[in-house]
């Protein structure tokens, strides 16, 4: 490779990985609660540099607690969405953290129940 061409190919290289980084941090907001609370990216995907969707629930608990202690936290909300015949659902299956939280209850029983949910 001639100078000129490899300084070209190196410039390109340094400019595509400028905007890979700029795409990561795009998108990744997190819920307003998680925002201010600065709660960091390893602290939910065990990772530096995250890869992966599945976050488990452990993640979630080692901040917030169990099951037992979630289904007490809400014990107040009707139906308890911590408490139900579904079980102990993965938090990420509603509290999605970089798309707008989602009530998998809702799936069957539309319209059905009210939540204020993060
Ligand atoms: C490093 C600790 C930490 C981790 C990990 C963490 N959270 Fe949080 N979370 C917080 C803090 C601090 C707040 C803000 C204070 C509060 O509301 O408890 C918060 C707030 C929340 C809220 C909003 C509570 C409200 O007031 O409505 C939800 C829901 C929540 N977290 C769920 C999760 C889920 C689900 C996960 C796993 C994907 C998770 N958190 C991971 C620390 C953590
Ligand atoms: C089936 C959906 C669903 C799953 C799964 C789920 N949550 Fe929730 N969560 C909700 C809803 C709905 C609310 C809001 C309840 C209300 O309206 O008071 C909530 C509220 C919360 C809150 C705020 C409670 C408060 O009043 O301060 C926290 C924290 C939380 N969830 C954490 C978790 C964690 C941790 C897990 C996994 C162990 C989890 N949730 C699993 C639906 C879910
Ligand atoms: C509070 C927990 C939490 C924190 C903090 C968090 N994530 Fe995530 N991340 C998730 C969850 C849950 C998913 C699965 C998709 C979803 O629910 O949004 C995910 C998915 C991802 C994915 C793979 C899916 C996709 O959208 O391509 C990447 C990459 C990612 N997060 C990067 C990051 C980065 C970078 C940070 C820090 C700036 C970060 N995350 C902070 C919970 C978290
Ligand atoms: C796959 C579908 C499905 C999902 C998802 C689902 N349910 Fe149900 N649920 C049912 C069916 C079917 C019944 C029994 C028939 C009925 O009463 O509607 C039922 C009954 C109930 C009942 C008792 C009857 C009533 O209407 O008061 C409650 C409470 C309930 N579900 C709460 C929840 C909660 C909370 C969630 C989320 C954590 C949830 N369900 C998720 C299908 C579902």
């Amino acid at each position: 490779m001639t100078p000129a061409r490899s300084i070209a190919s190196l410039i390109c290289g340094l400019l595509m990985a400028v905007s890979s980084l700029a795409q990561e941090s795009a998108g990744r907001k997190l819920p307003e609660p998680h925002a201010k609370a600065g709660v960091h990216c390893f602290d939910c995907h065990h990772e530096e540099k995250p890869t992966k969707k599945a976050v488990a629930s452990d993640s979630c608990m080692n901040c917030h607690g169990d099951y037992p202690a979630m289904k007490a936290l809400t014990k107040d909300a009707k139906p308890n969405p911590h408490d139900s015949h579904l079980g102990e659902v993965p938090c990420i299956e509603c509290h999605r953290q970089h798309l707008p939280p989602v009530v998998k209850c809702l799936e069957c029983h539309a319209g059905k129940f009210k939540f204020r949910i993060h």
